[in-house]
């Protein structure tokens, strides 16, 4: 508990879980390995994705975010489609199901009112649950037929940071695995990738001052904000948007660059941030276009994009990593913008108001 948790020299916990990221990532790998680098999954687990014709991620918050990543990773590794729904939702508009549906809920403390009221719905139809929780032993671990652990550790701040990359990581290692209990072929060794992608984090994370210096330029002054990007790179911007809601209370949104000419693009104004993300080869020239479509009308436009992508005027470039895990980079910098701009305002960083860190009620 928090009580037990020192913060060290951090002066919040939440850039401290932040900074822990890379760790993280390192502690999952060595979690989920055998000393022969196999993958180290509970068979039944392997059993249940197999034998399942559709997967349903339930979540709320954050954890909806990373399961709008896990899904790219089931479906393009794995081949079983995947649908992601906020729990609090399919508790009242159920879609109908698949044959074989197996439930997988993400949740950070396991203890999400609205996901545990899903998870109760489906054990009564008789249907299999997977719980990915940071939490053994939490109510969404005990009550569902399995669980994966994040070994995050403790996670404090109530805006999730190293949660959010931690689901991001064993999702993406839950859906290699299927894939192999499938026979699928697979050109992609994840702990390889994540091992990149721990260093990759500790470079962002080592370049405090230049986001912070990012965070004045931008969001300063501003009431609202603006998150764009394609494809994975979309469900990134829907993190830092709530990121940056959640502690700063800057009005922000995150949209699909493609989109954004269907409405939203009414909202820009002269100076409105937009803050736009390149991590993806197929749709680098059309959201780059997209931020000239708000740049002419006079947004103040900043440009994330991975190395290999990146342009001149590029505001920030990613260390290269595996496209397909992208998002545990990406989301480092929004993360730092976030607790920058919440720092700026003097905000409440690690206690934002009207929020909990676990919403035990529905
Ligand atoms: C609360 C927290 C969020 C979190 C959400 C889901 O609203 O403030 O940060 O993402 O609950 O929590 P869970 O523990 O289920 O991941």
């Amino acid at each position: 508990d928090a009580g037990d948790i020192e913060k060290g020299t951090y002066p919040h916990f939440m850039l401290k879980e932040i900074d822990e990221q890379p760790f993280v990532i390192r502690k999952i790998i060595n979690e989920y390995q055998t000393n022969d680098n196999e993958l180290k999954l509970d068979a039944a687990i392997r059993r249940a994705m197999k034998a399942s014709d559709r997967i349903y991620i339930i979540a709320a918050g954050t954890s909806y975010h990373a399961g709008l990543v896990g899904k790219e990773f089931i479906e393009k590794l794995a081949a079983i489609p995947v649908e992601v729904h906020i729990a609090s939702e399919f508790s009242y508009n159920m879609p109908l199901l698949s044959d074989n549906p197996l439930f997988v809920f993400i949740s950070q403390s396991g203890e999400t009112a609205d996901s545990r009221a899903v998870l109760v719905k489906i054990k009564e139809m008789g249907h299999p649950a997977l719980t990915i929780t940071n939490v053994p032993g939490s109510t969404l671990s005990r009550e569902a037929d399995y669980t994966l652990n994040l070994y995050a550790g403790p996670e404090i701040a109530v805006a999730s940071t190293k949660a959010y990359t931690a689901q991001i990581a064993v999702l993406a290692i839950l859906a290699v695995d299927t894939a192999q209990a499938k026979g699928i072929e697979l050109d992609f060794d994840p702990m390889q990738e994540l091992a990149i992608v721990a260093n990759a984090m500790e470079i962002l994370t080592d370049q405090k001052e230049t986001i912070e210096e990012l965070t004045r330029e931008y969001l300063a002054t501003t009431r609202n904000a603006f998150f764009i990007g394609r494809s994975t790179d979309y469900h990134v911007c829907m993190e830092g948007s709530l990121k940056l809601k959640e502690i700063s209370y800057i009005q922000a949104e995150g949209f699909a660059g493609g989109e954004l000419k269907h409405g939203t693009i009414a909202l820009i104004e002269e100076d409105t941030p937009v803050i736009a993300l390149a991590t993806q080869a197929n749709v680098n020239y059309s959201i780059r276009s997209n931020v000239q479509e708000v740049v002419s009308r006079g947004a103040n436009a900043m440009i994330i994009s991975m190395k290999g992508l990146e342009q001149d005027d590029d505001a920030l470039v990613l260390p290269h990593v595996h496209e397909l895990l992208t998002p545990l980079v990406s989301v480092v910098p929004l993360q730092l913008l976030a607790y920058y701009a919440a720092l700026h305002r003097e905000c409440d960083v690690d206690k934002p108001r009207n929020l909990a860190k676990s919403v035990t009620v529905e």
